[in-house]
């Protein structure tokens, strides 16, 4: 094999690995029109074209494959998965049906490596957990001196800007109910995560809610401002057995686009794998708030969000009402935070964290409208 090859390939299999998988697919098509033959350039292409969606091209070449080469594992278990899904719609796969891409090897039959390989281990000799500690880390967490909870809110930002979240997003997105908006921030998505692949960093209440639903893993999630479903979906296909609580007044044309109500959005979240039970609380949230936690008292959600009454008085009331409610270990949501017909709604989030003294906070205002979120320490 050329050193050239050699090389364009190992440099095609990292970019597929940091998520640039398109310049990745793009120089394998070229080794293969330039005739370059080697059976990796046609798995890293079956691999990059089941991460962009292309499912039948993928699971012809794997097919091709798997015929020249009956012993190659990798290829065959990832034919495998394909065949199961390829007949659904491009946007129902998960990413997680595709396994990371192996490292480039010589061998027909590549050993199963991980994408990252794993560091070197050292000449010096390695304590062993048990060795270091005379109770076990179950045990030892119970102390909670740096309080109960593990995760950050920083933690959950790059959690959710990482380029697998994008990945694993994109494979949903276009299925939530489009609209002019819906779709500009599609495109914005793909063509910055296109552009600036691993480094790309942006959070709004997409990423945000759908990182936070995989983290949490909410038993359930109460959101004022519910519209056509989109933040719900992002809960749902983040954790599909959560238990919704749905609160909305149904605004008619809210932001000059049609608002059908909770039977439009339980079509909704059913079209994302929905297996919870779904509740709407029909009416103004200023009323309907108050009067549902009176009526259970004591009730917390593991996961809130605040995207309702846009008002400065009325945001903060919805905040207000339902801080006391997030369950410890929880994380709030406010979308919203820079945008422009709301410039007072950073400040309104900031009193509301600051007052109720139990958030770890953090905020997104530096390109879209903007996100805060927060998660309950104590
Ligand atoms: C910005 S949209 C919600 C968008 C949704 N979270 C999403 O990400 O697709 C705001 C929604 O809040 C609702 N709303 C506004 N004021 C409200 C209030 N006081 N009580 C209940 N719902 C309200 C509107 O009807 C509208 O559907």
């Amino acid at each position: 094999m050329e050193p050239v090859v050699e090389d364009k390939i190992r440099q095609a299999f990292d970019e597929i690995n940091s998520g640039k998988t398109l310049e990745g697919l793009e120089k394998l098509e070229a080794l293969k029109s330039d005739g370059a033959e080697d059976h990796r350039i046609d798995f890293g292409r079956a691999v990059a074209m089941a991460r962009l969606g292309r499912l039948e091209p993928a699971v012809g070449v794997l097919k091709v494959l798997v015929e020249k080469y009956p012993d190659f594992r990798q290829a065959r278990d990832i034919l495998t998965e394909l065949e199961k899904v390829s007949g659904r719609p491009p946007a129902q796969v998960e990413t997680s049906a595709v396994p990371a891409l192996p490292q480039p090897t010589a061998s027909p039959q590549p050993a199963a490596q991980p994408a990252i390989p794993a560091k070197q281990a050292s000449a010096a000799p390695q304590a062993s957990p048990q060795s270091v500690q005379t109770i076990s880390r179950a045990e030892a967490l119970k102390f909670a001196f740096y309080g109960p909870t593990l995760l950050t809110p920083s933690t959950l930002a790059k959690i959710a800007a990482s380029t697998t979240v994008w990945q694993e997003l994109l494979n949903w997105h276009a299925m939530l109910a489009t609209d002019q908006y819906v779709a500009y921030v599609d495109a914005f998505y793909r063509q910055c995560l296109t552009q600036y692949g691993q480094h790309w960093f942006y959070l709004d209440i997409t990423n945000v809610l759908y990182a936070a639903s995989k983290l949490i893993q909410p038993k359930n999630y109460l959101e004022i401002g519910v519209r056509r479903g989109r933040s719900c979906c992002a809960v749902v296909r983040g954790c599909p057995t959560v238990d919704i609580t749905a609160c909305d007044m149904w605004i008619q044309n809210y932001a000059g686009m049609e608002n059908p109500g909770p039977d439009f959005v339980f079509a909704e979240v059913q079209k994302h794998g929905f297996r919870g039970h779904f509740q709407v609380v029909n009416g103004n949230s200023h009323e309907m708030l108050p009067k549902f936690f009176s009526q259970n008292p004591g009730r917390t959600f593991d996961l809130i969000t605040v995207d309702g009454d846009h008002t400065e008085q009325g945001a903060y009331q919805d905040l207000h009402d339902v801080l006391p409610h997030l369950a410890v270990g929880g994380a709030i949501v406010f979308d919203d935070i820079s945008h422009p017909a709301h410039p007072y709604l950073l400040e309104v989030w900031r009193r509301a964290a600051r007052e109720c003294g139990f958030l770890a906070t953090y905020e997104f205002a530096e390109q879209g409208y903007g996100v805060a979120f927060g998660i309950r320490v104590k």
